[in-house]
């Protein structure tokens, strides 16, 4: 019999295909995320599970007793919001898409660093409401990226290719804050320099670029003394995920001129986004973007499909983070 698995939202079709193939599929046709009760009631009905960041899998959601579900096999590298003890304690396997999302992370992280700095979203926003006069010596003036300098929080994969575009791109100069010693080419062929505190990082930054884990360890690691810990003019972009800042914090920084401005892909709480955020002209904030090319998508969908594929061949997953 083949395995019976849940797809939580709607994929790319070409994956979904492959699944439909391979296993015994439910599809969300709908793409309306599925339940807390719906969720719940999943664990008993299906081998495994396909989530994605849009689903919350707090402990409450796993099963006390028996599951029928082994596997979860989650849509994206990112992985805070599942329970990972819970699902240790239930003895289900949890998988990630490591590696895939790589450059289209960080070519957002550039997006939205070009974009804040060189005015890019408020400009347009001028123009498409009609209200732009034409050219002018102080029009718009923006801050130059070039020859500046970039702080990365967390170098790894997505960290180090930010680094790389801007540096090689930019001609940035690079320095970053991360737990352990990296020390390799990629990193020294950029010149990287390893700070040993985020705020020597915050203290050399023009623009700070958060590439951590979500989750508890790292919730708020930027709040109000950090933000306030960063160059005067300084922007933040912010691709990781939207519980790594204090976003009431971020708000009050951005009000008082603390910080120049923000870019943001994530948000905490999201799709919900604060109305003081939306009303700023010196942020620029993208739906969680991080990934979404049609290349990546579909190289993300076949990630899980052969960790899945793995698990109930009874191989070594390749991408097991509990
Ligand atoms: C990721 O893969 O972590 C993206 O942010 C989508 O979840």
């Amino acid at each position: 019999m083949k395995p019976r698995i849940i797809v939580t939202r709607r994929w790319p079709a070409s994956v979904e295909k492959v699944l439909s193939e391979r296993f015994d599929t439910t599809l969300n046709s709908s793409d309306v995320p599925l339940t807390q009760d719906r969720m719940r009631d999943a664990f008993a009905e299906y081998d495994a599970i396909l989530p994605t960041v849009s689903d919350s899998l707090p402990a409450a959601v796993f099963p006390d007793g028996e599951t029928r579900t082994r596997l979860l096999g989650n849509f994206g590298v990112g992985f805070s919001h599942i329970d990972t003890e819970a699902a240790r304690r239930a003895g289900i396997t949890v998988t990630n898409t490591p590696g895939v999302l790589t450059d289209c992370t960080a070519d957002i992280a550039m997006t939205l660093l070009l974009g804040v700095a060189r005015r890019a979203g408020e400009g347009e926003r001028e123009l498409r409401a009609g209200n732009w006069t034409g050219w002018r010596p102080t029009h718009m003036i923006g801050s130059r990226v070039s020859g500046k300098t970039i702080g990365i929080i967390g170098m790894g994969r997505i960290g180090k290719a930010t680094a790389r575009r801007a540096h090689f791109g930019f001609g940035m100069e690079v320095v970053f804050y991360n737990r352990s010693k990296v020390d390799d080419d990629e990193t020294r062929v950029i010149g990287a320099r390893q700070l040993p505190t985020i705020e020597d990082v915050l203290a050399e930054a023009d623009f700070v670029s958060l590439h951590c884990p979500g989750g508890a360890e790292n919730r708020h690691l930027m709040d109000a003394r950090r933000l306030a810990g960063m160059k005067r003019g300084a922007f933040i972009i912010n691709t990781a995920r939207g519980d790594v800042v204090d976003q009431q914090a971020l708000i009050d920084a951005l009000c008082a001129g603390t910080i120049a401005g923000a870019g943001l892909d994530v948000f905490d709480g999201e799709p919900a986004v604060p109305e003081a955020l939306r009303r700023m002209e010196n942020v620029m904030l993208l739906p969680h973007l991080g990934s979404a090319t049609e290349e990546t998508r579909v190289a993300m969908g076949m990630k899980v499909v052969e960790n899945v594929i793995a698990f109930f061949e009874n191989r070594d997953v390749p991408d097991r983070v509990a």
